[in-house]
């Protein structure tokens, strides 16, 4: 950036930042239903759900989880599975193994109760200082604060920080500014503020300044900065991977198998694959496929052209073809041993599944 002013680092006090947002937050706070408890546990689930997607995709997620499993007790004794399922669609799938864990974790090793301050939050598997800073404010009242993306735009924006937020070194400088400004005796709402302030007015693209009750006392706003406020370094370009599903079918069942650990999507369910670096697969090679799996195509061609999905995921895009396989039987022991097992489509319905299979069953109504 060629235009740096230097940003105030120690104004004398900071309270005016606390009431200006405590006065905008009743104002506009949205109505959602885990802002209506201080169950540790239904907050830890929000929280969990909400580090993954936004308010409005992770709404539905939450009241699926909430009702089907109300204590953390539910949540533990569910299938690996079924909760699998009522994940799916989020993504990031090890997100919803280690919340199963931690449930487990709630029950077995501290008595089926959420420890009750940060420190002891900590303590939890999968549990970062984002989570326990949510959970020890909202549930507890402890005075602590969150950092998540929209903390870091407001507190970049307001204060002049131009530390890189992509670096973790950075997180010190906003942390302890974070905890500078968060009041003693209202941590659990200045928490919910903050990060409603950012997700509705300090937008990343198009924020309300007009209207924004800290113009006056904003860094960003005052020097011009708002475009160029949060510094964020660009991630590495993601690898391309492709994908050849062989969408082998017989009678009236199609083979998938569950994926293995080390790799995207573990556990969840998918079709005969066949990774190559080529987006193309010839007639040749997916006949020699299909046959080291103990197969034989009853026509020697698959359906034409395969269908084709992208699917793009945090560091890596999925180029996807579906080559679907009529067999002239069921598969030999070579393709079990491999962990294909023939479903009927009910069950297929009931597996739990990456959202480019979803999207490909249902399109070819399997
Ligand atoms: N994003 C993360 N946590 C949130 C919360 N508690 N309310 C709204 N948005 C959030």
């Amino acid at each position: 950036m060629a235009f740096s002013p230097t940003a105030p680092t120690t104004p004398d006090s900071y309270s005016w930042f606390a009431e200006a947002l405590l006065a905008w937050y009743p104002r506009h706070r949205r109505d959602l239903p885990w802002r209506h408890t201080r169950d540790p546990y239904l907050i830890w689930l929000s929280e969990v759900i909400l580090q993954q997607t936004r308010v409005k995709q992770g709404l539905p997620y939450y009241l699926t989880f909430s009702s089907h499993y109300p204590t953390v007790q539910d949540l533990a004794a569910a299938l690996p599975d079924e909760v699998l399922r009522h994940w799916q669609g989020l993504g990031y799938y090890s997100r919803a193994r280690n919340m199963h864990h931690t449930a487990q974790q709630v029950v077995t090793e501290f008595g089926g109760r959420f420890p009750d301050s940060y420190a002891g939050l900590l303590l939890l598997k999968g549990v970062g200082q984002y989570t326990a800073a949510a959970v020890a404010s909202f549930a507890y009242d402890e005075q602590v604060a969150v950092l998540d993306g929209n903390v870091f735009r407001v507190l970049a924006r307001v204060f002049g920080l131009h530390h890189d937020i992509a670096a973790p070194a950075s997180r010190k400088q906003f942390q302890q500014l974070a905890d500078q400004l968060i009041p003693a005796d209202h941590p659990a709402e200045f928490n919910q503020a903050i990060m409603e302030f950012g997700a509705l007015q300090c937008t990343p693209a198009k924020p309300d300044c007009m209207f924004c009750p800290m113009q006056s006392r904003c860094f960003a706003f005052q020097h011009g900065l708002v475009a160029e406020l949060p510094v964020k370094s660009k991630a590495k370009a993601a690898r391309t991977r492709y994908f050849h599903y062989l969408v082998l079918r017989h009678a009236d069942r199609v083979y998938l198998r569950k994926r293995g650990p080390k790799d995207i999507w573990e556990g969840l369910y998918d079709f005969a694959l066949h990774e190559t670096d080529s987006a193309e697969l010839t007639g040749v090679e997916l006949l020699a496929a299909v046959e080291r799996l103990g197969g034989r195509m009853v026509t020697g061609r698959a359906e034409e052209p395969a269908v084709t999905a992208r699917h793009i995921l945090s560091h890596q895009k999925v180029e996807a073809r579906f080559h679907e396989v009529w067999l002239a039987g069921p598969l030999s022991a070579a393709a079990t041993s491999a962990g294909l097992a023939a479903y009927r489509s009910e069950e297929v319905e009931q597996l739990p599944k990456s959202i480019l299979i979803t999207n490909y069953i249902s399109k070819k109504q399997i």
